[in-house]
């Protein structure tokens, strides 16, 4: 099984996104994401074993944080469009280290480019004219979440299979 940690939006935010994303999408054609789908990838493992990555995952500790969503840009390499934060916040940063540190230290080979903190919007998209403006969003990243991923006819289909807290409670 395809195994990534994500941060997951709250269902209003993703609700916004998704809202943005099919009014894009009317201009760039491809294939808007649906907003249960809607996610940012703190850390890509591809197969693995979940019970490893989860220990990894474990040791994990950081400060929650508001993920701010203030930039929209078009990837044309692999023909995207994606909303992320101007500007990485620290704590992302840390907490996107600190993964990738112990899924390594678990056995994991994990992709060596440096983490680019982005939420996939649109799929298989032709250049955009202009983007429309982002909806104000309230993403809060009190958690992260352990996901599987599995190839359908429709898309990718993914069920959260364990969900840890940013902040770990003290022991
Ligand atoms: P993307 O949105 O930029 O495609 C599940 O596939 C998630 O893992 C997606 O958010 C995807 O990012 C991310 N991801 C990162 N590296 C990947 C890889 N090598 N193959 C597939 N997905 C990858």
């Amino acid at each position: 099984m395809r195994l990534f940690f994500a941060l997951w939006p709250p269902p209003d935010a993703a609700r916004a996104l998704a809202d943005w994303a099919d009014e894009v999408a009317r201009g760039t054609g491809g294939k808007p994401i649906p907003a249960e789908r809607i996610h940012l990838t703190l850390a890509f493992l591809g197969e693995g074993d979940p019970g490893t990555a989860a220990r990894g995952a474990r040791q994990v500790q950081g400060d929650a944080f508001d993920l701010p969503l203030d930039l929209a840009r078009y990837w044309k390499r692999n023909q995207i469009v994606w909303a992320g934060p101007r500007h990485t916040p620290a704590s992302l940063d840390h907490l996107s280290r600190a993964l990738h540190l112990e899924l390594r230290g678990a056995g994991f080979i994990l992709e060596s480019r440096s983490f680019a903190s982005h939420v996939t919007l649109v799929r298989k998209a032709r250049r955009p004219r202009a983007l429309p403006d982002l909806p104000p969003v309230h993403w809060p990243a009190t958690e992260f979440l352990l996901v599987e991923s599995r190839t359908s006819r429709e898309g990718p289909v993914y069920a959260a299979l364990k969900t840890f807290p940013v902040l770990k409670p003290h022991a």
